[in-house]
């Protein structure tokens, strides 16, 4: 599991060691009254229109039969739409990337969370013909922006080794201060 690195602040609750070590970086740096959140990204939605790329950050207009479709062309388990849906429903926060010409999603990510300390940031996927164009880094930026305007500066997200290269750029660490993502495991309570 990665972290946001400024969930430390979060985490410096517990300990005034860590305050100290990241007061210099506030929660909400990237996203300071002074500088307009778009600022902080590397392509900008502007960009992004004139490549024919549309910016969505509701599920609405998301066919998920064609989401289904980029889950199963990256090798992740094509799910039940419903159980999807359902999925979108409790989603805090979605980001996809309609390619206009097709009306389809080409790009997708979302957050859940409580809203207020915590999020997980779940599903990244690029289409395969999309991929290495800087789309996957757009919605990721625009997510992690949107979640630290609204205070949540907990955000982890779970990372397949060969993807962690595209993670740590976006600010996200594994382990932080050795602190360590665990996930409960049917096979390891069998064990017992
Ligand atoms: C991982 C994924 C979302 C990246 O999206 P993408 O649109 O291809 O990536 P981008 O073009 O936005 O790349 C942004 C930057 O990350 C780098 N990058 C992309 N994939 C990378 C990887 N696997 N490892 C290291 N760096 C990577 C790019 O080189 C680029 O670097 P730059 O900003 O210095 O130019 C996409 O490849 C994908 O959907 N993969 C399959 C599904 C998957 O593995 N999802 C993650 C589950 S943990």
């Amino acid at each position: 599991m990665l972290l946001h690195t400024t969930t430390t602040t979060s985490l410096s609750l517990r300990s005034s060691h860590r305050l100290t070590k990241y007061a210099l970086q506030p929660p909400n740096a990237a996203v300071s009254s002074q500088t307009p959140a778009s600022a902080a990204h590397s392509i900008s939605d502007t960009d992004l229109a004139s490549r024919g790329f549309g910016l969505r950050s509701s599920a609405d207009g998301l066919d998920l039969g064609h989401l289904n479709s980029v889950f199963a062309a990256v090798g992740f388990p094509r799910r039940d739409p419903d159980k999807i849906r359902i999925a979108l429903e409790n989603t805090d926060e979605i980001l996809w990337i309609e390619y206009e010409k097709t009306k389809r999603p080409v790009a997708f990510a979302r957050a859940t969370g409580d809203g207020v300390f915590n999020a997980i940031i779940w599903d990244v996927v690029v289409d395969p013909s999309f991929q290495g164009i800087g789309l996957g880094k757009a919605v990721m930026e625009r997510l992690v922006t949107e979640l630290l305007r609204k205070g949540i500066t907990n955000i982890a997200l779970y990372s397949e080794p060969r993807v962690l290269g595209f993670y740590r750029p976006l600010g996200f660490v594994a382990d932080p201060d050795g602190i360590r993502g665990m996930v409960y495991s049917r096979k390891q309570k069998k064990k017992k």
